[in-house]
C-alpha cells in the first residue's frame, strides 16, 4: 500500500482525532496537533498502539511558527507530507455580536480564518517543492451563505474558509496542475464544540439546541469513516466533500420538525 503522511490540525479530539484514527488504522502516518502540550500528550497516550505512525507538535494554528513546526515534525519522522488537513476550528458563544467580548472575536477569526490561510500557505509551499500534495479545509455553518442570529461571527469565518479555498484553487490551478485542494462539509458533529457553543445560554435555548443536535449531529467516527476514503481517492483539482447526503438531511429535518418550529 502507498502509505501517506497526513498533517491534521486540531486532532487531539473531535473530528480531527476521528480522522487521525481512521488514517492510522488504514496504515498511514499522521502528524497530530492541538493547542496545548497536555492535550497532545493525552492524545498520544490514547493512540499508543500507533506510536510509530505518529509525529506531533503542540501550538496554535493562528501562529505561523506552528505550521513550520508541523511540517518539520513530518519531515523529521516521515520524510514528506502528502495531505494537509486544516481542521482546527473553534465555535463562537451562541450570542449576539454586541455581547461577545473582543478577545473572543479575535480568537475565533484568527483560529478559523488565519489558521486555515497560514496552513494552506505552508502546505502549498512544501507541495510545490515535490510537485504533489492535497490540501483540505473544513467548512461549517455559514460556508454556503446561510445566516442565523447568534452565529454571525462563526458563520463569517466559515464563509471565508469556503471562499479562500475556492479562490486558492483558482489562483494556483494553472501553475500547479497536480494540486488537489478542497473543502469538507462534515455536517453537525457530536463534539465538545457543540456543547461549548451553548455555554452561558438560557435554559430554553439550551434544551432546544440539545434536542436539535441529538437528531442532527453525527458521531465524528461515522464522518471520518466516510470522508477519509474520499480524501484518499480525491482527484487533482477542486473537490467538495460532504458527509450528509440529501436523503440523510431530509430524514433528519423530518425528525426535527417540531423542535425547528419552536426554535428562536
Ligand atoms: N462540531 C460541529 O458541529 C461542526 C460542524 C461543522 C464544522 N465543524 C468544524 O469541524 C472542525 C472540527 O470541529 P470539532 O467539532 O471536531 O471541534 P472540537 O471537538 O472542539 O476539537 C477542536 C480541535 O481543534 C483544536 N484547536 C482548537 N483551537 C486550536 C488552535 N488555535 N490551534 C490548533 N488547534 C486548535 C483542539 O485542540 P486543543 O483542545 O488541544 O487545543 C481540538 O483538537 C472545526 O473546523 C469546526 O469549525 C464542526
Amino acid at each position: 500500500m502507498d502509505k501517506k503522511v497526513v498533517i491534521i490540525t486540531g486532532s487531539t479530539r473531535g473530528l480531527g482525532l476521528a480522522m487521525a484514527k481512521k488514517f492510522l488504522a488504514m496504515g498511514h502516518n499522521v502528524v497530530i496537533n492541538g493547542t496545548s502540550k497536555e492535550s497532545v500528550a493525552n492524545t498520544l497516550a490514547y493512540l499508543t498502539d500507533y506510536k510509530k505512525q505518529i509525529a506531533f507538535f503542540a501550538g496554535s494554528v493562528a501562529l505561523p511558527h506552528t505550521h513550520k513546526k508541523l511540517l518539520e515534525a513530518a519531515l523529521d519522522k516521515f520524510q514528506g507530507v502528502d495531505i494537509w488537513i486544516n481542521n482546527a476550528g473553534i465555535p463562537q458563544p451562541y450570542d449576539y455580536l454586541v455581547n461577545l467580548n473582543d478577545e473572543t472575536i479575535v480568537n475565533i477569526t484568527q483560529t478559523n480564518v488565519a489558521g486555515v490561510i497560514l496552513g494552506t500557505k505552508a502546505a502549498l509551499k512544501h507541495f510545490i517543492s515535490q510537485n504533489k500534495g492535497a490540501i483540505w479545509n473544513i467548512n461549517g455553518f455559514g460556508s454556503d451563505g446561510d445566516m442565523k442570529p447568534r452565529l454571525t461571527v462563526y458563520g463569517t469565518t466559515k464563509r471565508a474558509v469556503d471562499y479562500f479555498t475556492r479562490a486558492s484553487f483558482k489562483e494556483n490551478k494553472d501553475q500547479y496542475p497536480w494540486l488537489t485542494i478542497g473543502t469538507i462539509n462534515p455536517g453537525m458533529i457530536k463534539t465538545q464544540f457543540l456543547t461549548k457553543s451553548l455555554e452561558g445560554v438560557d435554559t430554553e435555548t439550551i434544551e432546544q439546541n440539545i434536542a436539535f443536535n441529538a437528531i442532527f449531529a453525527s458521531a465524528a467516527q461515522d464522518i471520518a469513516e466516510k470522508i477519509v476514503p474520499q480524501i484518499l481517492a480525491a482527484p487533482k483539482g477542486f473537490s467538495h466533500l460532504r458527509y450528509m447526503s440529501l436523503p440523510m438531511v431530509l430524514s433528519r429535518l423530518y425528525k426535527a420538525r417540531k423542535i425547528l418550529k419552536k426554535m428562536k
